[in-house]
């Protein structure tokens, strides 16, 4: 997928009165820190250099990886959501998702670093209307209650930068700060995807209903040496190849997520949870059950069913 236009300029604006070296420089410096830092609750995206580098480099993935897991969760769920608050919202690469699938009206963003606060500010005035009217408060989730009550709220790449006491305590207030859906999405890593199962156990025990990816409400069956993430594809600008290096048209992104309501909606009967593997005249999925992690084969024979597991990819319900 691209970046939707509008998106597009503002990076690109933002970008206009920084020195690219120095562009290069900061981009290989935030990689360096998430590398080595995050999980600590430290602050690692301080100067607006920063969060000129973090819109180019990594903006689109987090676009990208946020817009496809609510696509997931739109076909699961019904509910007209009509306001947002997006929690850790950096320079408002979630928001931005949201607002390409849903009809907002009220959004609030909500983000510790004054860099990232004023960057993403200024970007979504070039946005749609709800975005350019979007409220920016700065808000520390250790220390401050979300006031108002949204439709739903979105924590995108953000609790993987806090520490495991503030973490629980973190999604507790995600989740009373929503009325009808709570969607965290974290990195497709085993750490991203350890930190989203103790979430689902924990909003289960509040009476959250697991609405995606899973295909059950129950315990997860997959084994504790697998996790289970998906990955999007998006188009690189040529700053973003000149910050990241290298010269692929695209960049994949590996990305785990967790979609919880208040309402209750019936799960997808599987998800397909690698990419499948296609020989001649049968496909092998590995699935996600009600009753368990299936590895099955279809073949030619089976018709409909073959002829829809042609086209699944990893993350689709089949
Ligand atoms: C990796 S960035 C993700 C930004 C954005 N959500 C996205 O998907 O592109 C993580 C953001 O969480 C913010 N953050 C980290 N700890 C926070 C806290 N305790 N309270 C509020 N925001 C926090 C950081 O400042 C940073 O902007």
């Amino acid at each position: 997928m691209e970046l939707p236009l509008k998106l597009k300029l503002a990076v690109e604006n933002q970008t206009a009165l920084s020195k690219h070296d120095k562009l290069v420089q900061d981009a290989q410096g935030i990689s360096e820190k998430y590398r080595t830092s995050s999980g600590q609750g430290k602050r690692l995206l301080t100067t607006s250099n920063e969060a000129v580098a973090y819109s180019v480099v990594r903006m689109p993935a987090t676009f990208c990886a946020v817009y496809s897991a609510l696509r997931y969760t739109l076909n699961i769920i019904d509910c007209d959501i009509k306001t947002l608050a997006d929690v850790g919202a950096g320079t408002g690469a979630a928001t931005w998702a949201c607002d390409s699938l849903l009809d907002l009206n009220n959004i609030v963003c909500l983000e510790r670093e004054p860099a990232m606060l004023h960057l993403g500010q200024m970007m979504m005035c070039g946005g749609s209307e709800a975005l350019s009217k979007t409220k920016w408060l700065q808000y520390d989730i250790t220390k401050d209650d979300i006031k108002d009550k949204m439709d739903m709220v979105v924590a995108s790449y953000m609790l993987n930068e806090l520490n495991d006491t503030e973490r629980i305590k973190a999604i507790d207030k995600l989740w009373n700060a929503s009325d009808k859906l709570l969607l965290i999405v974290e990195p497709g890593t085993p750490v991203g995807f350890s930190h989203l199962k103790k979430a689902r156990e924990y909003l289960l025990s509040k009476g959250g209903h697991v609405v995606a990816p899973c295909s059950h409400e129950g315990v997860c069956k997959l084994l504790d040496d697998d996790w289970c993430h998906f990955t999007c594809r998006i188009q690189r600008s040529k700053l973003h190849k000149k910050l990241k290096g290298g010269d692929a048209p695209y960049e994949d992104e590996k990305f785990t997520y967790l979609a919880v309501t208040h309402e209750k909606y019936d799960n997808v009967q599987s998800r397909v949870l690698r990419h499948p593997i296609v020989e001649k005249g049968r496909i092998s999925l590995v699935l996600c059950t009600e009753e368990n992690i299936e590895k099955i084969t279809i073949s030619k024979k089976d018709g409909d069913l073959y002829k829809k597991a042609r086209k699944v990819q990893c993350g689709d319900e089949i």
